[in-house]
């Protein structure tokens, strides 16, 4: 199949609408990363989706909706949810709630469990989609399941590392702005549990609930994942990545943060030379791609330390799960 690439134009977005609803996958940016969208009642579209990305059956989807109202649909979100909805919504805020009965979800969509990945993006051509397809839409991130997110088109395009070749069309809308996937929220009556650190900071979270975010459990074996985004190895590289480095080693590519070592000679990237996590976050999958492709399969690349508040939070936990061992 040859995967089309539509401007996010009116022409483009109405396109990509009318695929979603024919059944078929379309890749659609957001403000976090380009998602592969389906058709999140449509069980055809949605067992298309698991095998395009390669991904496993017991990692449930994320519903997108256009706005709050729409998305309340389908979870009970109570009272701390709602509260989450109204300041982050919308925003690269997922919540997980239990899930409503009735719904017309396809089964796959959750992957059989009783709770549902509720995201509202922020981002205009993502909205315009949404509301043009009048059908929540299942969105992962559109990478092949394991690899490195996708925040620019071209990168979703890639018949190698990304999923050109597998897909009817991506809408491209340029780099996405925040960089990293939506943070991700269990909410557990009272309690509310961080499954994933993503684009809004857990001291945001904290300060608009009132309460502190329990860490996501440590389960790595078997049975449902409570968010598979937890297994250790995903956001993969083909080159081994060396964390917390003072410094390249002969022969490693150097991922830097603040201008530590502006001077390296090895191939280096700079996440943020002036320090801002937020613009770190933005650039951070991009150039683990380009340092990637430099260094090649058998290379490796050191990376500097990030301080892990805010945003330095998502980045830090990506960086550990592209560097943890391959399953
Ligand atoms: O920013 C984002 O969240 C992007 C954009 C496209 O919206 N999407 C994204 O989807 O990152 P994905 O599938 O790559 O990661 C979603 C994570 C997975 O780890 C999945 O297991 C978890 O969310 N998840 C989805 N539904 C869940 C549920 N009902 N309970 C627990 N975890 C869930
Ligand atoms: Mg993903």
């Amino acid at each position: 199949m040859e995967t089309r690439r539509l401007d996010a134009d009116r022409m483009g977005i109405a396109e990509a609408a009318a695929l979603l609803a024919a059944g078929r996958l379309v890749a659609f940016p957001t403000e976090t990363v380009y998602g592969l969208g389906a058709d999140a009642g449509d069980e055809h579209a949605i067992a298309a989706l698991y095998a395009a990305k390669g991904r496993p059956a017991r990692n449930p989807l994320i519903v997108h909706l256009p706005d709050a109202e729409w998305a309340m649909a389908f979870g009970d979100l109570g009272e701390l949810g709602e509260r989450l909805a109204t300041a982050f919504w919308p925003g690269p805020l997922t919540l997980v709630a239990p899930r409503r009965a009735d719904d017309g979800l396809a089964a796959a969509v959750v992957a059989g469990g009783a709770s549902v990945g509720l995201r509202v993006p922020a981002h205009p051509v993502a909205y315009a989609l949404l509301s043009a397809v009048g059908r929540p839409v299942a969105a992962p991130s559109a990478n092949p399941s394991g690899r490195v997110s996708p925040t620019e088109a071209a990168h979703v395009l890639d018949p190698a590392a990304g999923l050109g070749g597998r897909i009817d069309a991506v809408l491209d809308a340029g780099a996405c702005p925040v960089g990293v996937e939506s943070s991700i929220v269990a909410i557990e009556g009272d309690d509310m549990r961080l499954l994933r650190p993503g684009g809004i900071a857990p001291e945001a979270l904290e300060a608009v609930a009132g309460r502190p975010l329990a860490p996501a459990p440590a389960s790595e074996g078997q049975g449902p994942l409570a968010a598979p985004g937890l297994m250790a190895s995903h956001y993969a590289p083909a080159a081994r990545l060396r964390l917390n480095a003072d410094a390249p080693r002969p022969g490693e590519g150097w991922l830097d943060f603040g201008a530590s070592l502006p001077d390296a000679a090895a191939p280096a990237e700079d996440l943020s030379p002036e320090a801002d996590l937020a613009e770190a976050a933005m650039r951070l999958f991009g150039a683990l791609r380009r340092l990637d492709r430099v260094v090649g399969p058998g290379g490796a690349i050191a990376v500097a330390r990030v301080p892990d508040i805010g945003l330095g939070c998502a980045i830090n936990d990506r960086l550990r799960r592209a560097a943890a061992p391959r399953g």
